[in-house]
């Protein structure tokens, strides 16, 4: 029977099979990668802009095109300097050890921190406070490009409020690696130090730098598709997933900001719903003429996060729809 389903799904397997990747029956499928904006694999401006990159030994500050994107991302974030490192984990740390120098120092974190940047009104909250009891600000700025694309403000605006910022260059801007920590420059003199102790002064970081520009210079354009497709998914004008009103999961579309899509779900655990997305049975074949595989991770014990980035199609986000569609079909909605 298997056989029969797959004979008769044969030509939309057949053009499938150029765009996807994994398999179904030895057929290849096309994925959906919905888990995080980490995933995104560089371009080929990008990849170009990587192999041309003029480059020097950056730990002696001595890189051409690292010291571009530092000084291009200083002004952006309307801060005194910035710092390259090889990951936002390492910018978040720099720093708070530059901020908490003393022993006995106190770091206050949101409950759910990695911080939600683009909720700039709780960041200010937070600056009114923290002079009150003389603490100092850091923004966990991994989204910060999002959040100021949405808010539809320049990045410097919010990180006015803040002593110290991270920027991540591989999760929607979609570099290979990298980020940056910025602020005063007596505090980048120690971010500097801290940078060496930990093991993250690199050499021929252009290449790397590169990438970050040039996901700098798209921002804009791709940030503002990757929302968009978030918001079509959540609330598509008659075929979005608040409209397949299924008792199993629930979405509130004004909650959609940027480019996450926060799922609720009742009575459908979250590891089930993501398996059942990823796999591809023939019963799909044959009802839906398609092989599509829904890449997510389960959040939370009740919720599932779909995170959207470059290479997430407008397309895509419609097969995974439909993807969602068929599951809650087969669960009787
Ligand atoms: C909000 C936030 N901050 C920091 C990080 C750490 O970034 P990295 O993986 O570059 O160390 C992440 C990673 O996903 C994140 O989501």
């Amino acid at each position: 029977m298997l056989r029969g389903l797959a004979r008769a799904a044969a030509p939309a397997l057949r053009a499938l099979r150029a765009r996807g990747s994994g398999s179904w029956a030895g057929v290849p499928a096309h994925v959906v990668d919905l888990r995080s904006d980490t995933v995104t694999r560089p371009g080929p401006a990008m990849r170009r802009a990587m192999a041309e990159a003029v480059v020097g030994d950056d730990d002696y500050g001595e890189d051409p095109t690292v010291r571009e994107l530092q000084e291009e991302a200083a002004e952006l974030l309307g801060v005194e300097r910035t710092l390259f490192v090889p990951t936002c984990t390492m910018a978040n740390l720099i720093s708070v050890m530059g901020h908490c120098r003393r022993r006995g120092s106190q770091l206050l974190l949101g409950q759910d921190s990695h911080l939600h940047v683009y909720e700039q009104g709780a960041v200010a909250q937070v600056h009114l406070l923290a002079r009150t009891y003389g603490a100092r600000v850091h923004l966990d700025g991994a989204r910060l490009m999002n959040a100021a694309v949405a808010l539809r403000v320049p990045p410097a605006h919010i990180v006015q409020h803040c002593d110290s910022v991270s920027l991540c260059f591989s999760k929607g801007l979609g570099a290979p690696a990298g980020a940056l920590v910025g602020g005063r420059a007596d505090f980048m003199e120690e971010a500097w130090r801290l940078r060496k102790a930990l093991g993250g002064g690199m050499r021929q970081a252009g290449v790397l730098a590169a990438a970050a520009l040039v996901g700098l210079a798209d921002a804009q354009q791709v940030l503002l598709r990757d929302h968009e497709n978030a918001r079509q998914f959540a609330k598509g004008p008659g075929s979005g997933l608040q409209e397949l009103a299924s008792p199993f999961c629930s979405v509130d579309p004004s909650a959609v900001e940027t480019n996450m899509v926060m799922v609720t779900l009742d009575g459908l655990p979250p590891a089930e719903l993501c398996q059942r997305l990823q796999a591809v049975s023939a019963e799909e074949v044959a009802q839906t003429g398609r092989a599509v595989r829904v890449l997510l991770f389960p959040w939370t014990a009740r919720a599932v996060r779909a995170v959207w980035h470059r290479d997430v199609s407008a397309q895509d986000t419609e097969l995974a729809l439909r993807k969602w569609e068929f599951v809650l079909g087969q669960l009787g909605r």
